[in-house]
């Protein structure tokens, strides 16, 4: 039923405003969540409840912030910074995300565990109190995954009816490795208390089925249910996507046009590789300049031929071990430079900064390949970005077996292993020296990918459990 309300639940919020002399700014907030949620907007209505990302006290900056995010129709859940520290930084990105990305050994503490039950409680009062019977709420990623079962209880005591959905945007790891985490049991019972719940791809769905059965001992033999106390819960795997056509209508504006043609006469006689990603250890930076560095050791005709432009995104940057990559990864971007430069130029250029959607379009449309390195990765929206700029040029996608998007674009892409230097350079080499048909080949099955798992398909999430609703009524 698509008149049902729908609440979106997510830490991060479209936008995120920002304290500059006083006064409120809000940009745009950048990673794969938004960009895959603010598709949906085109098709559906809703409600956004989320964290501002700044601490505001006074009441009446309050209700500034809350007039400036209505036209995103987005709600703030104000949080005291100390507590959306630990809970954001201390607890989500330092413990639950590298057990996630299958990079952690025991890394805990009880404070920012606590933070985040006390986060996700906040949320849970919020949220039940805005929801009325027969609202869809739809909680997303790893900041919230007590989230479900906090806010079934305070919805039964306040007799409101309403579905629950949640979707994973990060890999869930296999095996052994959930089981590093001291709370381990209480945010797989805090998940399920949804009605459903999505994830990117089959293997992230069955290591959590797989979890949910041994740590839980969950009834698990009828495919994708969850049978766990007195609660059933579908699993699903639910692809996201982009928008692609907002991509190729802005590649046609006269200012994304201009700077594609002086970009192209920069580089003129040269191969341009590109690489777009938040600063991460889970994209696998310090790995990708390594084996740009090996090709160009391979290579050395190739240095004032080929440039890397890596744009590294600002983020997470007061946890120390994204500060510490920063650091690192302009060590390594320096001893690159200093060993290939010549006078006509450098062959890497690394940039630790985001960029406008201008030139975002306009980098991908002149790159000849695309150059992702994950480790591990949830999905990797770059991917699909990238494709739905290669039209007209048909260039490559480098793309780690480790990315989500691997597992739906391994054939049109040149697949490497991130940790292998040699294969990701000859990958690389390879993808320089593709012929034309097998370029065209291989956009052709990529794009047809990208075409068809829009934002469309994350929206099919909805219906499901709309349809679930009703079944159960
Ligand atoms: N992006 C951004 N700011 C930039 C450059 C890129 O917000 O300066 C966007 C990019 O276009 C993509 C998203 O960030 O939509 C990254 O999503 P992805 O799924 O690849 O990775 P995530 O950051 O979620 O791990
Ligand atoms: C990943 C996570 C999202 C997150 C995004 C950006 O995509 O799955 O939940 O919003 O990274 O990270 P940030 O910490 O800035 O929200």
């Amino acid at each position: 039923n698509t008149k049902r309300n729908l609440i979106i639940v997510s830490n991060r919020l479209p936008v995120s405003v920002r304290r500059v002399d006083g006064a409120f700014q809000s940009s745009l907030s950048s990673g794969g969540l938004v960009t895959a949620l603010s598709g949906l907007t085109k098709s559906t209505q809703f409600r956004w409840f989320g964290w501002p990302g700044i601490e505001v006290k006074d009441p009446e900056e309050r209700a500034e912030v809350v007039e400036s995010l209505e036209k995103h129709r987005a709600t703030p859940i104000f949080l005291d910074s100390h507590l959306a520290h630990e809970h954001y930084n201390g607890f989500s990105n330092r413990i639950l995300w590298p057990i996630l990305h299958y990079t952690s050994g025991i890394l805990y503490d009880d404070g920012p565990w606590q933070a985040y039950k006390r986060v996700n409680e906040l949320f849970a009062d919020a949220i039940a109190e805005a929801a009325e019977s027969g609202t869809l709420i739809w909680v997303h990623d790893y900041h919230l995954m007590l989230l479900p079962e906090l806010l079934r209880k305070q919805l039964q005591m306040q007799g409101k009816g309403c579905a629950i959905g949640f979707s994973l945007h990060t890999p869930f790891p296999a095996g052994d490795f959930w089981r590093n985490l001291p709370v381990r049991k209480h945010l797989i019972e805090g998940l399920l208390s949804s009605d459903l719940i999505g994830f990117h791809t089959d293997e992230y769905k069955h290591n959590f089925i797989d979890t949910c059965a041994s740590l839980l001992g969950a009834q698990t033999q009828i495919p994708n249910q969850i049978q766990y106390k007195n609660r059933l819960v579908c699993t699903d795997k639910f692809i996201v996507g982009i928008d692609p056509q907002k991509f190729t209508d802005t590649l046609r504006r006269p200012e994304v046009q201009e700077r594609i043609k002086s970009l192209k006469e920069r580089y003129k006689g040269m191969k341009v590789i590109v690489g777009i990603d938040r600063l991460d250890h889970i994209k696998g930076l310090t790995q990708k300049l390594k084996g740009f560095d090996y090709f160009l050791d391979d290579h050395p005709e190739l240095r004032t031929k080929v440039v890397l432009i890596q744009v590294a995104v600002p983020s997470r940057e007061d946890v120390k071990e994204y500060q510490d990559l920063e650091t690192e990864l302009c060590t390594i971007a320096g001893k690159i430079n200093g060993k290939h430069a010549t006078p006509e130029g450098t062959p890497l250029l690394y940039m630790h900064r985001s960029v406008s959607f201008t030139e975002l379009t306009a980098l991908y449309s002149v790159a000849d390949a695309c150059l992702l390195t994950s480790t591990r990765d949830g999905m990797n929206l770059v991917s699909f970005e990238y494709v739905a700029c290669q039209e007209q040029n048909h260039g490559v996608l480098v793309l780690s077996e480790f990315a989500g998007a691997a597992a739906f674009m391994r054939d049109g892409s040149i697949p490497f292993h991130p940790a292998n230097t040699s294969e990701m350079s000859e990958a690389l080499f390879a993808a320089l020296n593709l012929g034309d048909e097998e370029r065209k080949e291989k956009f052709e099955s990529l794009w047809n990918f990208v075409a068809t798992n829009t934002r469309e398909t994350l929206a099919q999430m909805r219906s499901t459990w709309g349809l679930l609703l009703k079944l159960a009524k």
